[in-house]
């Protein structure tokens, strides 16, 4: 058997055992795989060897298998009630024996992905090679994150209330927007538009441009509200937001 078929096996084989969880655990298991494949999109857009691809997807399987074991013990996905899922999941690798799987080499950057793909910054100190796969992980989570929301698997607006004036700020500035910048409910949608400030890839912008995530996910929200104001806020961060994309997709 091949490499990557060995390490799919022993993920398959290692998710199975919580598949009596249900539908979170399937959310989480599509999720995985879905990453993987956009991994193996944007290093192959890269121009990466085979080898270094097929790492590459190996990183976006396991990139959450922190998920499993943190819903196995708290019930929730949520960190701040529970656990880091990246740190669990780096612990997770190293301790259990899904760490046999991998070639001695990938270990140090199949466990690094791990750790810090979630974190708000990547540390300084890891190495170059390995910052390359935890940016390619980065931007595969949070392209599918967004293809899920266009698909409705999250809550959506459903209040009329404008988006706070911090928070509409902060995506007309290009900046990040985290949890800590959100003080209600309705602007938890500012969090994923605002997604795309912390791409990396010229292909993460084109599949973002391909798929016009960021106009559905507006036009799904628009749907459900009434408040003229917030209309034209949203309207307005669509061309803002398309425009951002437009922009990168010619520099990178
Ligand atoms: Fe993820």
């Amino acid at each position: 058997m091949d490499h990557l078929k060995k390490t799919k096996k022993a993920f398959n084989e290692y998710v199975d055992q919580y598949r009596k969880y249900g539908d979170k655990i399937l959310l989480k298991i599509n999720h995985s795989v879905r990453v993987s494949e956009l991994c193996r999109d944007i290093s192959e857009d890269l121009g990466l060897s085979a080898d270094d691809i097929e790492l590459s997807v190996i990183c976006g399987l396991f990139h959450d298998i922190g998920r499993f074991e943190q819903w196995d013990l708290f019930w929730t996905y949520n960190d701040m009630r529970s656990v880091d899922h990246g740190d669990l999941g780096a612990e997770v690798i190293s301790k259990g024996c899904l760490f046999t799987v991998f070639s001695g080499k990938e270990r140090d950057t199949v466990v690094d992905v791990i750790r810090y793909y979630n974190k708000y910054l990547v540390p300084e100190m890891i190495s170059d090679r390995n910052r390359l796969y935890v940016n390619i992980t980065r931007d595969a989570d949070k392209i599918d994150i967004l293809s899920m929301y266009v698909e409705g698997k999250y809550n959506n607006l459903t209040e009329n209330n404008i988006l706070s004036e911090t928070v509409y700020q902060k995506l007309l500035a290009r900046k990040p927007v985290r949890k800590e910048d959100i003080s209600r409910k309705d602007d938890e949608i500012a969090i994923r538009l605002a997604f795309i400030f912390d791409l990396n890839f010229r292909r993460s912008f084109e599949i973002m441009k391909k798929n016009d995530y960021i106009g559905r996910m507006i036009d799904i929200q628009k749907e459900k509200i009434s408040n003229r104001v917030l209309i034209d806020q949203l309207e307005d961060l669509k061309k803002q937001l398309n425009k951002y994309i437009e922009e990168k997709t010619a520099i990178l």
